[in-house]
């Protein structure tokens, strides 16, 4: 199979990249130096090329305080370039997967969210994401699949820099529920839908459960053996000008209908920190 990925270098496109060439797959990585996903021009010249079997779009915009300084920058990546993207490949009927996060809900919700409740963001940076998903779903309604998913961890990801702060306390947010996602999972559970053929749609994809960002972190602390105290604060989802969603957890109800399973967000947690021994 024949794969333009974007974002092939970040936390999820590398896991990406690497796992779809182990199946065998060839996939087109350019880096952003290469292709912009905002110059669409570009991205058509090589779909019209060579028209790959599959896009991928794992680049994205998600800098939270950014993004409320400067929305258009968000919704240039997260919403006008990805629908780009899938009016391309609707023109050139080719399956197109990119990914969105629990970040496009308000919040208020007692529970998990599934795909079926209604997004209301609150911030820029979800606001750009929904419009993203609406648009990428419209453009191509049999080819374009949106994967939500919620805080990864893997390579280099902020758990391993509160590690690697080495300092005595560290304060995290308590008051946030989140699902936790191994990247190398969400790479893992994505071909699994490439390859049982899932229909076009939504879909969320993020480990099983939920917790605190600041129970991640003492898990992490704790896991890893380090002498970091974390303090957890309360900061009511409101941190470095921009309003947060107390809740965006997530529950796998259509990958699961499917047969794709993700292990505890605890046992991955497990894993990645095992990986980095
Ligand atoms: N990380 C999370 O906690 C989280 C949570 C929910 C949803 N998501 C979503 O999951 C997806 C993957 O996230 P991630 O954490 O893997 O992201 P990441 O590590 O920040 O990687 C983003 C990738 O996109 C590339 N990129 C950025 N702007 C680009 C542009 N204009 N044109 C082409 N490439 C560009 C980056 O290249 P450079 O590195 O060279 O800049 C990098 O390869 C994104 O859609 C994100 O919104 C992530």
């Amino acid at each position: 199979m024949r794969v333009l990925l974007f974002g092939g270098t970040g936390q999820l496109g590398s896991e990406l990249l690497a796992q779809g060439t182990s199946k065998g797959w060839t996939i087109h990585a350019p880096s952003v130096d290469e292709v912009d996903i905002q110059n669409v021009e570009a991205i058509k010249r090589i779909i019209a090329g060579a028209p790959p079997d599959l896009i991928i779009n794992a680049a994205g915009y998600h800098g939270l305080a950014s993004a409320e300084r400067e929305p258009q920058k968000a919704l240039a990546i997260n919403f006008i370039a990805v629908a780009n993207i899938a009016i391309l490949a609707q023109t050139y009927q080719i399956p197109f997967i990119t990914y969105s996060t629990g970040y496009v809900f308000a919040g208020d919700k007692g529970d998990c969210y599934e795909e079926d409740d209604v997004p209301c963001p609150i911030n820029a940076y979800g606001r750009s994401k929904y419009m993203g998903e609406l648009l990428a779903r419209r453009s191509a309604p049999q080819l374009a699949t949106v994967i939500r998913t919620s805080v990864l961890f893997g390579g280099e990801s902020f758990l391993l820099k509160i590690l690697k702060k080495n300092k005595n306390k560290v304060k995290v947010s308590d008051e946030q529920i989140i699902s936790p996602t191994y990247a190398k999972h969400l790479a893992a559970g994505t071909i699994q839908l490439i390859e049982k053929k899932a229909p076009a749609a939504i879909y969320h994809l993020v480990s099983e459960g939920a917790c605190s960002l600041a129970y991640l972190a003492m898990e992490t602390i704790k896991l890893s053996g380090s002498s970091t105290k974390i303090i957890p604060v309360n900061s009511r989802g409101y941190r470095k000008g921009v309003h947060r969603p107390l809740n965006s957890s997530l529950r796998n109800v259509r990958a699961r209908s499917l047969g794709v399973m993700f292990p505890s967000w605890q046992g991955a947690l497990k894993e990645y920190l095992k990986s980095l021994s």
